[in-house]
């Protein structure tokens, strides 16, 4: 008892000294790396700087990822319940299920669909809740918000037979006010901290978008319709199925982008920029091949 009533108040002792503490903690160490990477950035080709302000920015980076998850297990605490209650019995690898779903195992629907949850989102490998393969943490974050939002989840055939389990108004909110500040940090520190993982490149861009808008199915180890290959550009490049070099607008991947069919969320779709960048990406290999 003693023990789970200090994790919950540790973090907050340890937050509020921070915050009481002269700007000489951590909080002037962050606006010293913004500072670094506005000013300091080196002009010159010098490797030696480089290295030094890649450092820098790794540091800042580390930094900011853990006070966000600090913020974000506290304030996961007051819906941790609701998860609990409505998640886990699909998400949650520690559930044993009751024993309604452990009869025939072979046939009985909710062991079918545990199972299924469980390899999309395992939520016992604690939070920040873990998603299958290596979906970063923002369009994990994007996707309980999705399924909150519009109520895909819990399934619809299992609420029916357990209406309990349903996700109310007051639960949708909560999971909401939980989620969105998170997102927007999270997009916030992504953006801070890009050139870390992508290089201001055509290339470049082409990694970043499709991080954010398709490898969470379609790559790092998930493999929705059988098309895992986003990852590698250069491989993915020389795939007639996705992508048509003669006909650049002919490509799968560039189709089902337009047309909205991908992202499966309407409200991910590409805007009119991003699917440029995918066609002039197709493009520059078209000229590289035909030089
Ligand atoms: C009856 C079982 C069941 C319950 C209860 C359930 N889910 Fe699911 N969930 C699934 C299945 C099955 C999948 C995988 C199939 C799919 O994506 O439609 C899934 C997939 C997901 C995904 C997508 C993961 C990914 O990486 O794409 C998210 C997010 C999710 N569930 C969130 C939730 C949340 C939040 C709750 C509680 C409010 C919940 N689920 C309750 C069965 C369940
Ligand atoms: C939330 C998961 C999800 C995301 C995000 C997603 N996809 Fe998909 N994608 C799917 C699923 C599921 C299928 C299989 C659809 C079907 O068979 O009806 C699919 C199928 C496809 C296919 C057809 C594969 C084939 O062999 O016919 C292409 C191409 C594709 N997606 C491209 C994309 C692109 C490009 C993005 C990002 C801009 C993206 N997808 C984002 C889930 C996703």
């Amino acid at each position: 008892m003693i023990e789970s009533v200090m994790l919950v108040l540790l973090p907050l002792i340890l937050l509020t000294l921070q915050s009481c503490l002269p700007q000489t903690g951590p909080l002037l160490f962050r606006e010293k790396a913004l500072n670094f990477q506005e000013t300091l950035k080196p002009q010159e080709e010098d490797d030696g700087k480089y290295e030094e302000y890649f450092r820098k920015l790794r540091e800042g980076y580390q930094e900011d990822l853990e006070n966000l998850s600090i913020e974000a297990r506290s304030s996961f605490q007051p819906i941790k319940k609701i998860i609990k209650r409505k998640c886990y019995d699909c998400h949650d690898s520690r559930e044993k299920l009751p024993i309604y779903g452990r009869v025939f195992p072979r046939i009985n629907p909710v062991k079918k669909h545990q199972t299924e949850g469980l390899a999309a989102l395992d939520m016992a490998k604690t939070y920040p809740l873990k998603a299958k393969g290596n979906p970063p943490q923002l369009t994990l974050l994007k996707a309980i918000k999705a399924a909150v939002l519009d109520k895909t989840m819990p399934l619809k055939s299992y609420t029916i037979v357990y209406p309990f389990k349903r996700i109310s108004k007051k639960d949708q909110r909560d999971i909401l006010a939980w989620v969105n500040p998170l997102i927007q940090e999270h997009e916030r520190i992504e953006e801070k901290y890009q050139e870390l993982f992508f290089q201001d490149t055509l290339t470049g861009k082409v990694q970043r978008l499709f991080s954010q808008k398709c490898l969470r199915c379609h790559g790092n180890g998930n493999n929705r319709g059988n098309f895992g290959d986003m990852e590698k550009l250069e491989e993915l490049i020389k795939k007639k199925k996705y992508i048509d070099l003669q006909k650049p607008t002919d490509s799968l991947i560039y189709k089902v982008s337009l047309s909205g069919e991908m992202p499966t969320d309407p409200r991910e779709r590409l805007n009119e920029e991003e699917l440029q960048l995918m066609l002039e990406w197709i493009e520059e290999a078209r000229e590289a091949t035909s030089l």
